[in-house]
């Protein structure tokens, strides 16, 4: 029996390229999937395009180019970017597919059948930048323009025939559901936020345009399109291809382990969404997270304000793992974060050339030279051996738990800590002192060894290239990682050989040296 989990990245907006921000949610869902499927579960991790709606009918039309062709484009380019993101992503939707729009249809109908759309009329504010309707008390007027408060993006006046769904019938219960399922919404301060707006009373929602034509039909009306984001957040069902269960996807996969979004986008993820399941009779998803926002100076780094950082140039620059870990332990996870190329240096240079790149050159080198390039032997732990190798073992259970509550930040100053006891270990222990005490010098490296093994399966969620390339002194593949191994301190084979390896890390020459 196989344990199941089902990650998602937001379907991004292929309105433009992508930039560092979607770059930093789907990294993080790779560090999730990969670190849970080391830790043998089935994962099922979905990513993806949302290609309705007018922000992309506009952006098309600007560029002279015809909508589909417009989004097979741009779509490309976060396909692409998946790949050298080294991703591990198992499938990746687009919206715009047979199968998506078929999943969408039945979910209407399914909201139709249990009276939970009618049709009306709606007079209100709509941003094309969010695809999001605001009340009067969400927008301000600055310099004779209408601003939604919140994301500063224009509002447009909308007057039109419009289906809606019964969304304040369903105020309750999902106050209900809050209180019953208090890890739904993470982190905890993004909860007090969404029940708070729940709380203030809920409007029924617009879920069709009359006044556009690029979207999934409303079955039974040709006049009306489904509004996007009921549209968009169908995608975390249409790929596991609900309703239809024929393959067993949906029924191993859904409810969704975590669906990993940025905080913009709370209200659709922790409201909209759960409403919608709730009155299609369908499991809710066990946690929406919303983390925090790449900073560009004080603002939100976005395609509209035009003040990105291209995740493209700087892998170019530096490489991907750099990339992934300085995504990881810089920003702390769950508030805003500011980045910089002088701390992605930093980073480059102190923890993964110095404290992890060093570490598996000495001791290879050492083990090279003096244990015939094979792993010794004849061993004897003692306490100082003992400690830093069991610790390990008894933090397996917290690294799980920790997980589990997303706390990225636990993990990686477990790992910044374990790197600098094993350096410190290896110094103290001397083992260049010890040549004519053979057994002593063989544990110490033996240990040493070990640790290396360790701490490279650790890394393997964070920076999996560079730990694959790591592990290369063992012969151990991708195969061979496994977390509960974290916990042995006998996993190396005896006698095997211990290969040398290429520097992981170039250090970067910092221009201001
Ligand atoms: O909202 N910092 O798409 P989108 C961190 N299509 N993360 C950021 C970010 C930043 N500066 N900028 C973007 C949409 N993101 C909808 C989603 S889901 C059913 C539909 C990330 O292209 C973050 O995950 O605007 C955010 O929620 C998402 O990209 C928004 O991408
Ligand atoms: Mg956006």
């Amino acid at each position: 029996m196989h344990k199941h989990y089902y990650i998602t990245t937001p379907i991004y907006y292929p309105s433009a390229k992508p930039h560092m921000g979607h770059a930093y949610s789907s990294i993080i869902a790779d560090f999730f999937a990969r670190f849970k499927r080391i830790d043998g579960y089935k994962v099922y991790f979905l990513t993806g395009t949302d290609e309705h709606g007018l922000k992309i009918q506009r952006a098309a039309k600007s560029k002279g180019i015809e909508t589909l062709k417009f989004c097979d484009q741009i779509s490309k380019t976060f396909k692409d970017l998946s790949k050298t993101l080294n991703l591990t992503n198992t499938d990746f939707i687009r919206t715009t597919e047979p199968r998506h729009k078929k999943s969408v249809q039945h979910l209407w109908n399914e909201l139709v059948k249990n009276d939970d759309i009618y049709l009306s009329k709606y007079s209100g504010w709509y941003s094309v930048s969010d695809e999001a309707f605001y009340n009067e008390d969400e927008v301000e007027e600055i310099e004779g323009k209408k601003l939604s408060i919140t994301s500063k993006s224009s509002v447009e006046w909308v007057d039109e025939e419009s289906y809606f769904f019964r969304l304040s019938k369903w105020e309750k219960p999902l106050l209900d559901f809050y209180k019953k399922n208090p890890d739904f919404i993470s982190p905890e301060p993004r909860k007090n936020e969404v029940i708070n707006f729940v709380k203030s009373g809920l409007k029924d929602l617009s879920v069709s345009r009359k006044s556009l034509s690029w979207g999934i039909k409303v079955p039974n009306n040709k006049d009306h399109v489904i509004y996007v984001w009921l549209d968009a957040l169908t995608n975390y069902i249409s790929a596991l291809n609900y309703p239809n269960n024929d393959d067993n996807l949906f029924k191993k996969f859904w409810p969704a382990s975590i669906h990993l979004i940025g905080k913009d986008i709370l209200r659709f993820h922790a409201v909209y969404w759960p409403a919608f399941l709730l009155a299609a009779n369908i499991e809710l998803p066990k946690k929406v997270y919303g983390h925090g926002w790449i900073l560009s100076g004080d603002e939100k780094m976005s395609k509209s304000k035009g003040n990105i950082l291209d995740p493209i140039k700087i892998i170019k620059e530096y490489g991907i793992d750099p990339l992934r870990y300085y995504l990881i332990k810089e920003v702390s996870f769950g508030n805003d974060g500011n980045i910089s190329q002088e701390r992605l240096e930093d980073c480059i240079n102190s923890d993964l050339a110095n404290n992890f790149g060093n570490l598996c050159q000495r001791v290879t080198a050492f083990t090279i030279k003096n244990c015939q390039s094979k792993v010794p032997i004849k061993i004897k732990f003692n306490k100082d051996d003992l400690d830093i190798l069991d610790k390990y073992k008894n933090s397996l259970e917290e690294i799980r738990i920790k997980i589990d509550n997303q706390n990225i930040n636990f993990y990686i100053d477990y790992i910044v800590n374990s790197l600098f006891e094993a350096n410190k270990y290896f110094n103290d222990q001397e083992p260049w002192k010890k040549k004519d005490d053979l057994l002593r010098l063989n544990t110490i490296i033996f240990t040493s060894l070990e640790i290396i093994r360790k701490i490279s399966f650790l890394l393997y969620p964070i920076i999996p290239d560079s730990s694959l390339k790591a592990l290369k002194i063992f012969n151990l593949k991708e195969k061979d990682i496994n977390l509960t191994s974290i916990g042995k301190n006998d996993f190396l084979t005896k006698g095997n050989n211990i290969n040398k390896i290429n520097i992981l890390f170039n250090k970067i020459e910092k221009k201001n040296d």
